[in-house]
């Protein structure tokens, strides 16, 4: 497995591997990399002959008030699991690589280019992470022209940044596959995230309402319920009986528009919401009538 720092030594095996027919897969992270990384990087194998995974903590992408600093870095152990895991290799860009006019997260005295999707970055996630998606977008429109993909495989777990960057892909033209693969979970339901090692063992075991909760109105859809009211419903009460959690807000929207919905219709729903416990902020979603 090879590790790039720089994008010049990176294309030349690109053009090693475009001039041997390869298929190249990419997976962009941040790396703390877990189980949900890693079945990306399987759905990727069975696709593609070479895979490239990047690991950059972005900073665009955070807020002043986010954990941009304390976000988890554990590139070594990172480029462990990613070997065992027969990856072809790792780009480890620096802040300087990816942002050549510099970057600040004060979005008024930022320079250089950016990249939005508009329409579906504001509402969701975006209402409560105002630039999350333009330091999304943009990071990943630089990896994607750096890495050249024929496929990149996001996942489900982050469900408006796939519908967000299907938006950036489309209207940009920009010449590749965009696979989004399951959300891959804990035995007990919680959905697998760099954050959950914020949580105490205790605050892990109640952390699983949320899935619970989302799974309860998904059986209620399965069975024929189409009214947000009722789905909402039973989603906030299996949610705030547990004390200790704060839920910050659960959306029922259309899978592309992300408008939101009072009843649901042939194209199915997306039913996410965000939820605290303790400081740790924990997101979660199920597709309802589609996948
Ligand atoms: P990160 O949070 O590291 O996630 C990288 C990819 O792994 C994303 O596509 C995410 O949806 C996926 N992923 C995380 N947990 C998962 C799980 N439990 N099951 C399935 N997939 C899971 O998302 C980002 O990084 C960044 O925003 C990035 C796209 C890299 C841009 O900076």
């Amino acid at each position: 497995m090879q590790v790039f720092h720089d994008v010049e030594e990176y294309r030349k095996t690109w053009l090693n591997w475009r001039k041997a027919g390869e298929v190249i897969g990419f997976i962009p992270t941040m790396g703390c990399l877990h189980d949900g990384h890693i079945s990306l990087v399987k759905a990727a194998q069975k696709q593609c002959s070479k895979i490239v995974v990047s690991i950059f903590v972005n900073p665009s992408q955070f807020s002043p008030d986010e954990d941009y600093d304390a976000y988890p870095r554990t590139v070594d152990n990172d480029v462990e699991l990613l070997k065992k895991n027969n990856v072809d290799a790792v780009f480890v860009p620096s802040v300087n690589t990816m942002y050549p006019s510099g970057i600040t997260m004060d979005v008024d005295k930022q320079e250089g280019a950016f990249v939005e999707a508009l329409g579906v970055s504001h509402q969701m996630e975006g209402k409560f992470r105002p630039h999350f998606f333009r330091g999304v977008c943009t990071v990943v429109c630089k990896l994607f022209n750096i890495v050249r993909p024929d496929k990149t495989f996001f996942g489900q777990k982050d469900i408006q940044q796939t519908v967000v960057l299907r938006r950036m892909v489309r209207d940009l033209f920009l010449p590749l596959e965009f696979i989004v693969v399951p959300i891959y979970r804990q035995e007990d339901g919680l959905a697998m995230s760099s954050r959950n090692r914020y949580l105490s063992e205790e605050q892990r075991k109640i952390s699983c309402v949320f899935s619970q909760a989302l799974l309860k109105a998904k059986a209620l859809f399965e069975q024929g319920t189409r009214d947000r009211a009722t789905l909402i419903k039973v989603a906030t009460e299996t949610i705030e009986a547990e004390k200790s959690v704060r839920l910050e807000y659960l959306s029922l929207a259309h899978p592309t528009t992300l408008e939101e919905l009072d009843t649901i219709g042939e194209d199915g729903a997306i039913l996410s919401g965000a939820m605290y416990v303790g400081t740790t902020r924990l997101i979660d979603n199920v597709t309802l009538g589609f996948s």
